[in-house]
């Protein structure tokens, strides 16, 4: 499998995830029901931000270079992650379900984004042979992390 493959397949969990997130908000009643929410999002974000900024920015860093994207890119990934620190520092429920809305719309910008500029990208610069092992990668990383492995 092609790492953009197995990257926009990851993004698909990811939407049904926000969708979720969005539709459920409106009923829940607690800050620890929020928080314990945002805190799911961000454990399994972080292994997917974690794969593009190992696997992809690399290969790809001299096209982002050209587009002036690279810094976007990283700090994207980190204002994601900080923006779910927010909602576990929230003293208030509505606060925090407004913190954890904002961090799921700013999210589906940045995979909208991905999706439209960078996986294509990547399709086109780098060739299949780069692609496929870079798959392999992440299947190895998945694999590792699935088997119990430090976690976190
Ligand atoms: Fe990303
Ligand atoms: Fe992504």
């Amino acid at each position: 499998m092609k790492i953009t493959e197995a990257l926009f397949a990851e993004h698909l969990v990811f939407h049904s995830m926000f969708d979720h997130i969005e539709t459920t908000a409106p009923n829940l009643k607690t800050l620890a029901e929020v928080k314990s929410l945002a805190a799911l999002m961000e454990s399994l974000l972080k292994a997917h931000s974690d794969t593009e900024d190992e696997l992809f920015i690399g290969p790809l860093e001299h096209c982002f270079e050209q587009l002036g994207q690279r810094d976007a890119f990283l700090e994207e990934h980190q204002e994601i992650d900080e923006s779910l620190n927010n909602v576990q520092e929230a003293k208030d429920f509505k606060k925090a379900r407004q913190l954890l809305l904002s961090a799921v719309a700013y999210s589906r910008k940045h995979f909208d984004k991905e999706e439209r500029i960078v996986f294509p990208l990547a399709e086109r610069v780098l060739n299949n042979k780069t692609l496929t092992t870079l798959g392999h990668k992440w299947m190895e990383q998945r694999a590792r992390s699935g088997s119990g492995g430090s976690g976190g």
